[in-house]
């Protein structure tokens, strides 16, 4: 896969050069570039914004140095990525549909954010387009947000995690719950014990106990979730252990409700 990152900041993505991401960009898994919006700029003073047209506070990236950039940088099949806080708010399920694209091309913004005929632009010349926020906050710019989107593809490009089974019960997975809880040795810390269940060896009755876990905190940290379960997804005991919790299924059958 192929990710190109332009920035004003180019420095600002060095940590991609750690870990993972690091270790797959040297095994030729990841073909990673980190680029200077400023290279792309023909005046003295390397300008890349200008005062908003109507007004206000602040400064708006000019569409035609991004324009001449991007044209540089996007191949065919390229998705472009376009961090905002005014945009969609990215989910697991971005993350699966950008890890199979060919390549990413990650638009920083700065200041105010990009002139809106950038996005306009290359959706018209039939580019995929994302503007996506990571979260109702406001950062300084996008590349922070780029770089939590990059860990979150990157890890599901097929050989890049070693255990391609640890991606399967994580949080946000396909089972629409957040994970259980997980420990290790010691099994006394602290006067605090690990769940006897987990030391039995019983695996049906472990895996009951995580589930019981995750819907338990799922409930209790993201109601919002526990809404968008699929009724037909959950057993006789989830239906029992939700009940006690306050959800029932709605008069459509479909969705949860709180009783
Ligand atoms: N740029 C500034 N804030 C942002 C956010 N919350 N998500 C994505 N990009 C941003």
């Amino acid at each position: 896969m192929r990710v190109d990152v332009v920035s004003i900041f180019p420095d600002y993505l060095s940590v991609l050069d750690l870990s993972l991401v690091g270790k797959a960009r040297q095994r030729g898994l990841l073909d990673l570039r980190v680029h200077d919006l400023r290279d792309w700029t023909t005046d003295r003073h390397r300008t890349v914004d200008d005062t908003p047209f109507g007004g206000g506070a602040g400064m708006v990236m000019r569409p035609d140095v991004w324009g001449v950039a991007l044209d540089d940088v996007l191949e065919p099949g390229a998705q472009l990525v376009v961090p905002t806080p005014s945009g969609e708010v990215f989910t697991q399920r971005h993350a699966e549909e950008m890890a199979t694209a060919e390549q990413l091309v990650f638009a920083c913004g700065r200041y105010e954010g990009i002139d809106a005929r950038v996005a306009e632009h290359y959706r018209d010349a039939g580019v995929t387009v994302r503007e996506l926020s990571i979260g109702d906050y406001v950062l300084n710019g996008g590349e922070v947000a780029s770089l939590v989107m990059i860990e979150a593809v990157a890890r599901l490009v097929p050989g890049m995690v070693g255990n391609p089974e640890s991606l399967v019960e994580e949080s946000h997975g396909a089972a629409g719950l957040l994970e259980y809880p997980v420990y290790t040795k010691p099994p006394s810390w602290a006067d605090l014990e690990i769940p006897e269940v987990l030391l039995s060896g019983h695996h049906a009755r472990i895996e009951r106990w995580r589930r019981d876990r995750a819907l338990e905190r799922t409930a209790e940290r993201r109601p919002d979730m526990i809404a968008a379960l699929d009724v037909a997804t959950l057993d006789k005991q989830d239906l029992a252990l939700l009940a006690e919790l306050g959800w029932v299924p709605g008069e459509d059958g479909a969705g949860l409700v709180r009783a």
